[in-house]
């Protein structure tokens, strides 16, 4: 029957920018589950139908509760048909067969390098490391040089003690300039396969001389263990970019960094650091709010902000701009907030955009 007290405005979004997703996951038995779906199918290759999968467990971290019937799920947005059929069969079976069957599969254990969780996180670092260098050989060189330490999750602790390494180089080179956490931590995860900083400098053009000083000072250091920087290619007049989903323009870097342990964990090695992978973007301050929104994450969340942007607003999101297609015009924005507002949106708090 029909509940008259059922509101629109109460239905989950098929957007993730309209949805408030923490880390508290009240359906983690089915988001895992569908997560190692898209996963496996990453692996293949197969990135159309993989992403089904991860809308459908996006969607469902956002609940406020746990499934409990299954005819909860008529009403809420993306779950094809596939994902439904692995709701039922978990909630009546307790496990999924075909997620067992991938999990126990020798493909997809070789490809996740048979180490359980780690593993997941060595197959991003590979994954970031590629996409990222314009050197490939050099990039996987250090990924397996490095690969025990890089496939370890950083914690938390450990990118404040970053923070505090980078903050100091930063400083050095720059006492003006100011550098803020960004990515998964921003968000307010405990953990991460990497630490991504962002980097405010208040007058224009020092964001193209920062990133090789700081490169250089971790060298004098003796605490670089890879870098690749990659020059600012930022052209406002090219603004805007049609390619969403593609990288930004600005200067960047993606490092290896040793980082001192607190007690000698590794002893036996005689080896008082671990090596950690950190993201360092510096975009020109006229572009930082869009910068920090897109370093933020997540992925999902910015995927959907930029669709909806273009499909419900006629309007162009990526981290250089927003832009206005009906009135060819740039909108400006000081803050996070003033984006959400362009593009009639409630604001999301950081440590909501877990999508
Ligand atoms: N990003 C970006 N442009 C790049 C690199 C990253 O816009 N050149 C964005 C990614 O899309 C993501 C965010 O920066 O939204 C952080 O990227 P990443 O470190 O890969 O992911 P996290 O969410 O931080 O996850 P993790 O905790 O595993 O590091
Ligand atoms: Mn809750
Ligand atoms: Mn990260
Ligand atoms: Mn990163």
């Amino acid at each position: 029957c029909a509940h008259p007290s059922a509101k629109p405005e109460s239905a989950v979004s098929p957007y993730a920018c309209q949805r408030r997703t923490t880390l508290d996951n009240h359906n983690k038995i089915f988001t895992d589950a569908l997560e190692v779906l898209a996963e496996n199918l990453e692996l293949c290759g197969n990135q159309g139908p993989s992403l089904a999968f991860r809308r459908a467990a996006s969607m469902l971290k956002s609940l406020p509760a746990a499934l409990r019937r299954l005819e909860e799920t008529q009403h809420l947005p993306c779950l094809g048909e596939h994902s439904r059929a692995i709701i039922e069969e978990i909630s009546e079976c307790g496990s999924s067969s075909r997620v067992e069957e991938i999990l126990n599969d020798e493909r997809y254990r070789t490809m996740k390098f048979s180490q359980g969780n780690s593993s997941h996180i060595f197959f991003r670092q590979c994954k970031s490391l590629v996409c990222h260098s314009i050197s490939y050989s050099s990039a996987l060189v250090a990924g397996f040089l490095f690969y025990e330490d890089i496939s370890k999750p950083v914690s938390r602790t450990e990118a404040s003690a970053l923070k505090i390494i980078v903050e100091e180089a930063v400083i050095c080179v720059n006492p003006s300039a100011t550098v803020s956490i960004t990515g998964g931590f921003r968000r307010g995860k405990e953990f991460g396969h990497d630490v991504d900083f962002i980097i405010k400098t208040p007058e224009a053009g020092q964001e193209d001389v920062i990133l090789p000083a700081v490169i250089k000072r971790f060298k004098s250091q003796n605490i670089l263990l890879y870098s690749d920087l990659q020059e600012s290619t930022f052209d406002l007049r090219k603004l805007p970019t049609h390619c969403f989903e593609a990288m930004d323009h600005f200067s960047k870097c993606f490092l290896i960094i040793k980082l001192k342990r607190e007690q000698e964990t590794d002893a036996r090695a005689g080896k008082d650091w671990r090596a950690v992978r950190v993201d360092l973007v510096a975009p020109p301050l006229e572009r930082f709010t869009y910068a920090l929104l897109g370093w933020t994450g997540s992925t999902l969340f910015l995927r959907d902000l930029r669709r909806f942007a273009r499909l419900e607003r006629g309007k162009l999101l990526d981290n250089h701009a927003l832009y206005d297609k009906a009135t060819n015009t740039f909108l400006p924005a000081k803050t996070e907030e003033d984006i959400f507002a362009h593009l009639g949106l409630e604001y999301i708090e950081p440590w909501q955009r877990n999508a």
